[in-house]
């Protein structure tokens, strides 16, 4: 049952990042500072590498179809979480469009990129909760212990871009930007540092 906790540890990245995401948003609306563009891309560039290439995958090839053919009563919250990770990569193309159009407009684009943000950071959290309030305690009563061989063995395979054993060098730069965004326990921690 090791994914358990590989699972929660990386929806706890997820959500730092998600959390320094609103923050730098509400920055913007109180200081008149630059904006930092970069910023807002290295996070859009980690959001579709870690959740949409990374950690959905994982969950729609492995977790789903174990929890969903031993407990059929979870075919309805499967489905539908199956289908919100397809939602999550389209409202990831939305706020990168406004972040497209704010970035040519000036402030005059700023409502819209703070409207896709807030939209994308609401769905995704409520994502990662429903899955450990409904799915993980299904898969820990149910799933067999081969069950957990197997999908242990892909969830081990530690190659999240950031927080994994060889983070990618341009990640460990955003990381460093965003831990100096908002620091732990809300954002960036050293406990979540990439070479730890
Ligand atoms: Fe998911
Ligand atoms: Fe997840």
């Amino acid at each position: 049952m090791r994914a358990i906790s590989v699972i929660k540890r990386e929806h706890r990245n997820l959500h730092a990042v998600l959390f320094t995401l609103e923050h730098l948003v509400l920055e913007i609306e109180k200081s008149d500072k630059a904006v930092d563009f970069v910023v807002f891309h290295g996070i859009v560039y980690y959001l579709d590498s870690f959740l949409d290439r990374y950690h959905h995958p994982k969950e729609t090839d492995y977790l789903f179809p174990a929890v969903k053919s031993r407990c059929p009563q979870a075919k309805e919250i499967i489905d539908a979480l199956g289908y919100q990770h397809a939602q999550g990569e389209k409202l990831l193309v939305k706020l990168l469009k406004s972040l497209s159009a704010y970035e040519f407009l000036g402030p005059q684009g700023f409502q819209g990129f703070r409207q896709a943000v807030t939209e994308y950071v609401q769905f995704e959290r409520e994502h990662a909760r429903t899955e450990e309030r409904e799915v993980l305690p299904l898969a820990e009563a149910h799933l067999t212990s081969a069950d957990w061989q197997r999908i242990d063995t892909v969830f081990a395979d530690n190659q999240d871009p950031i927080f994994g054993r060889k983070p990618q060098a341009e990640f460990r730069e955003l990381f460093r930007l965003l831990g100096n965004v908002v620091p732990a326990p809300y954002g960036l921690g050293p406990e979540l540092r990439p070479d730890n």
